[in-house]
């Protein structure tokens, strides 16, 4: 099977939509400015929180840039969103290879496109936006110290989703003590990365945001709970839940605290689980809505 990160964001969408705070999200509606709003968006993969925005209503004028390392990433959401547009009956005008303006009368965003590592973005000083969005992204970061600097990014809003928060359920089990074993030395990988991240960044958040100097508005869990219906998994989350195992597979092979074959049968029968649509995952995570 071929794994592709940009399909593993598109599929991971419905997960998202079902996940994301409804509290923390009526928060944000409260207390946006009037439009046009400018917003900022790290990590934002190939776009689907814009996509998402605007088929939720949640903003109708913006000016929004998207900030991702990837070129993967932005060259997918080069092509991705305009197509979205088109299908969501909205006009696409192409500006520069990095800026696109979707609109119909009552809509419209100017989109920005930068692939650049988020902290040599923050360098070129951009001016501030009204909101800075961090989706799925924050838990794998450098903190404490990465808070301030993406603060600098708004002046006002940050709404913050998706950050992974200690808790991974993969039923039903194989083998508990294995099932626990494995799920362990997984998150310990996301606390020993080099590039920074923490396993535990949702409950955390609470103290790295009031020591930079924000105060939390709304906060809640984001919880992904992914299971099939009727033996079938919803849109394209099968593949998505591939991915999650593949994330796995990437993170713990070789690891010398797991034997190669009983990990590798474990990863099979996992894959098995969902072929027969059996498998159900949780990731407990954290939703933030902040202002400094
Ligand atoms: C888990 S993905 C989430 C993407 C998107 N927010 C979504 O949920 O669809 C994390 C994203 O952060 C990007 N990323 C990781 N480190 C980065 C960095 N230092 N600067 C900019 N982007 C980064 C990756 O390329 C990836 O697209």
């Amino acid at each position: 099977m071929e794994y592709s990160f940009p399909h593993y964001l598109l599929s991971k969408q419905s997960v998202d939509d079902r996940a994301l705070n409804r509290s923390v999200l009526d928060s944000l509606k409260l207390n946006l400015p009037t439009e046009p709003i400018r917003i900022i968006e790290v990590g934002a993969g190939i776009g689907t929180m814009l996509a998402r925005l605007l088929r939720w209503d949640v903003m109708t004028k913006a000016d929004y840039v998207l900030v991702d390392e990837m070129t993967e990433n932005i060259e997918m959401a080069r092509e991705w969103i305009p197509n979205w547009a088109v299908e969501a009956g909205l006009a696409v005008e192409r500006i520069e290879s990095d800026q696109l303006r979707v609109f119909d009368q009552v809509r419209e965003v100017h989109i920005c496109f930068e692939r650049a590592d988020v902290f040599d973005f923050i360098q070129k000083n951009p001016a501030p936006a009204d909101l800075l969005i961090a989706h799925a992204f924050l838990d794998l970061l450098p903190m404490p110290e990465s808070m301030p600097k993406l603060l600098s990014l708004t002046k006002s809003l940050a709404w913050l989703t998706i950050n992974f928060d200690g808790v991974t359920s993969l039923e039903p089990s194989i083998d508990a003590a294995l099932d626990e074993q494995i799920e362990r030395l997984y998150h310990a990988t996301m606390d020993t990365r080099l590039t920074g991240g923490d396993s535990h960044a949702g409950r955390h958040l609470f103290s790295h945001l009031r020591t930079a100097g924000a105060q939390v508005l709304a906060a809640g869990a984001s919880d992904w709970v992914v299971h099939a219906v009727n033996g079938k998994y919803p849109a394209d989350e099968a593949y998505f839940l591939r991915f999650i195992l593949h994330f796995f597979e990437e993170s713990l092979t070789g690891h010398p605290r797991l034997d190669a074959d009983v990990f590798a049968n474990w990863l099979k029968e996992r894959h098995a689980q969902i072929e027969r649509g059996e498998l159900v995952y949780i990731a407990h995570q954290m939703d933030f809505l902040a202002r400094l």
